[in-house]
């Protein structure tokens, strides 16, 4: 198993580190354009396999040669919001960067799945499957889980419960119109609703949707990536080891939940193939509006690329 990382930044370095300590590849090679950059940090981190205990290698390299032959591929290349910024603002500079990423991606692991986390992360991940010409099931988004897992910790704070037991699922783009499903939103089974009146739930809900601004606006020179990066390799681990996940990915639509040719997170089967099934779970009228709205949302931006 040989997994390619492409970005050496705070979330790339991030996803690598994990994947070592996980040992979920034999080889993990980590891309940047910065020379020295992921050599240096690629060197560090296979220092600390000694330590971590694990014999997962680490290549940092600048040339795509050392990425040849990879089964699954992180993007994370890009550069990242800072205070005052909306992640839609990073779309014209990061679509040219995931475009040639995704060129020279291709050119030498033809076969491989590619996870996109680079920000505008819906319309990214159309651009990195445009360029690629791979098929739909092998070109897919990290946000999904990234946005549940910050509901489900705001939620354990509220509750002062674990977070392993609060089950939830958040829908649509990775943005404003994001769609935390609160009627599937469980503590250990029991609805959510059963724990928390509505204006705490509308409080939790929104602070979920500026869950990405929260950490920018602490940080000020870059945005959130242990969350991120957790994410990303929770999605790694579902395919290495096809694992059969549900879990929410950005994927493309072709007519589920009524929506057609664009990225939006939904809930899909992560395999040893990538996405093997999209799964449609029943919305509200006015679950399925805030979808159809957030669906738009990214189409009206994918309509601004100058591909
Ligand atoms: N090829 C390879 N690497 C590149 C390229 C390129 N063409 N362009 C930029 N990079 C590298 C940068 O050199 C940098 O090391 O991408 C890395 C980005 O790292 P950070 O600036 O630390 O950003 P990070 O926090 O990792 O976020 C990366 O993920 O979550 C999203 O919104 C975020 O789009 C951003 C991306």
């Amino acid at each position: 198993m040989k997994i390619t990382v492409i970005g050496a930044g705070n979330v790339g370095a991030t996803v690598a580190q994990r994947i070592v300590d996980k040992e979920l590849a034999n080889e993990v090679v980590l891309v940047d354009i910065v020379e020295g950059l992921p050599q240096g940090k690629g060197l560090d981190m296979y220092e600390s396999a000694p330590i971590e205990g694990t014999d997962t290698q680490v290549v940092g390299s600048n040339n795509y040669a050392d990425t040849s032959g990879s089964q699954v591929v992180v993007i994370t290349a890009g550069i990242a919001r800072k205070p005052g910024m909306t992640r839609e603002q990073l779309q014209e500079t990061n679509a040219g960067i995931v475009k040639g990423v995704t060129e020279s991606v291709v050119a030498h692991s033809p076969q491989a799945i590619l996870i996109v986390v680079s920000n505008p992360l819906d319309v990214m991940t159309y651009v990195a499957y445009k360029t690629s010409g791979f098929e739909k099931h092998r070109v897919i988004g990290m946000a999904g889980i990234l946005d549940t897992a910050r509901y489900r910790t705001f939620i354990a704070m509220e509750l002062g419960v674990s977070v392993e037991d609060v089950q939830a699922l958040v829908l649509g783009g990775h943005g404003d119109s994001m769609v935390p499903l609160v009627r599937y939103t469980t503590i250990a089974g029991v609805p959510l609703s059963e724990f928390l009146d509505q204006p705490t739930i509308d409080k939790l809900v929104k602070r979920t949707r500026d869950g990405g601004i929260e950490i920018v606006n602490f940080l000020k020179t870059g945005s959130a990536y242990y969350a991120p990066s957790a994410a990303a390799v929770e999605m790694v681990e579902a395919i290495v080891k096809d694992k059969k996940r549900i879990l929410p990915c950005a994927a493309y639509l072709q007519g589920e939940y009524g929506i057609r040719d664009t990225y939006i997170g939904v809930p899909v089967k992560l395999g040893k193939k990538g996405i093997e099934q999209i799964v449609e779970v029943t919305l509200t009228a006015e679950e399925k509006a805030a979808l159809t709205t957030s669906a738009e949302e990214v189409k009206s931006n994918i309509a601004k690329l100058k591909l």
